[in-house]
């Protein structure tokens, strides 16, 4: 089958489009003929390496699972003998790394659902990893009823999630963004949008309850006057490990305002849920554009720019 390679870390030319063994499903597991994917900064990130600390888990001089991708959207072409959830010809989606291939394995009690009617392949393979992300850090955040919570980046991947989400959860939006995407994130539930390119968020004279940085743009230090007394920053950028280590550990020692690292947990309860919005038309998957796989290059050059509106698709082969 053909799947998306990198055998060392760089930019998006290092990846390769080759003839690898086609995986077969074990007891617990299901294939899928992956019809839909995407290119996300997850992705782009582990293709860089650009937090080295990463290379840790992926390989230190070299990546060591080398098939690229995150989400999928297919059709369920064989499974385990022990599978009873799924069956062939079942239309699925869900998160499984390696995913920028034909085909891909996953176990039944992975992150992977049905697709909900009506719902393309390349639609379904927009959501999984923004909108898991999204959940985690809103949980993490404890955003819920009445939350007044800022986005930060909220026209990225999990920024167009979260503000979808959060408004689900009960929680006032402020969506911070650029220019050509407030109409974007307005559509999608924001109550109030800041232009970045216009206004300082931390000179509206405007306080949050959470800050919630999903595009990993902006620092605790800045956000902390838009932060009321006993407010949170989240952030998804593992840097902020680095820039603001002194201050986590200034929070933890009990300062007023407080500053966490969203770690993204996916799960598979978590993509029910959104399956059931789905389902609905109470959530919008965003993509901004799509490519063949042969193109997954340009892709990620794409990416690159960190300037994408929600997600960026690859298709193989005919989707629907
Ligand atoms: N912590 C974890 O476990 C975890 C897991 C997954 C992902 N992540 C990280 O989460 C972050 C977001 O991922 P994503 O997929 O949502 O990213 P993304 O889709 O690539 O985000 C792109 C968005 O970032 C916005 N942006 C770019 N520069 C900006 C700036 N200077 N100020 C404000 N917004 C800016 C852009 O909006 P405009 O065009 O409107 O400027 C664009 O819509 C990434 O850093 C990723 O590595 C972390």
């Amino acid at each position: 089958m053909r799947a998306v390679l990198f055998d060392r870390y760089g930019p998006p030319e290092v990846l390769q489009i080759a003839d690898v063994e086609r995986p077969g499903p074990k007891e617990d597991e299901v294939l899928v003929r992956v019809h839909a994917t995407t290119a996300s900064r997850t992705d782009a990130g582990l293709r860089s390496a650009e937090y080295f600390v990463a290379r840790v888990f992926t390989g230190l001089l070299r990546p060591r699972r080398n098939v690229v991708g995150l989400e999928f959207a297919g059709e369920v072409e064989a499974v385990g003998a022990a599978v009873t959830e799924f069956a062939a010809g079942d239309r699925v989606f869900g998160i499984r790394s390696g995913s920028n291939a034909e085909y891909v394995c996953v176990r039944e009690s992975g992150v992977i659902a049905h697709l909900p009617a009506g719902l393309s392949f390349e639609q379904a393979a927009a959501v999984a990893d923004g909108a898991l992300s999204a959940v985690s850090l809103l949980r993490t955040a404890g955003v819920g009823d009445g939350t007044k919570l800022l986005v930060y980046g909220a026209s990225g991947s999990i920024g167009t999630a979260a503000v979808q989400l959060a408004k689900h959860l009960g929680a006032h939006v402020t969506a911070v963004c650029n220019t050509p995407n407030l109409e974007l994130v307005r559509s999608l539930g924001a109550d109030d949008v800041v232009d970045y390119l216009r206004e300082d968020f931390t000179r509206r004279g405007r306080t949050y309850d959470v800050v919630l940085d999903a595009a990993g743009k902006t620092t605790f230090l800045r956000s902390r006057r838009a932060l009321k007394r006993g407010g949170l920053y989240v952030t998804t950028d593992p840097g902020f490990l680095w820039h603001d280590a002194v201050v986590t550990l200034a929070t933890k020692l009990g300062a007023r305002r407080k500053a966490k690292l969203g770690i993204v947990r996916y799960r598979k309860d978590d993509l029910r849920a959104v399956r059931e919005l789905l389902e609905r038309g109470a959530y919008r998957p965003v993509i901004d554009r799509t490519y063949p796989l042969d193109e997954v290059v340009d892709a990620h050059r794409y990416v690159d720019t960190h300037q994408k509106a929600g997600n960026v698709v690859l298709t193989i082969g005919g989707t629907g």
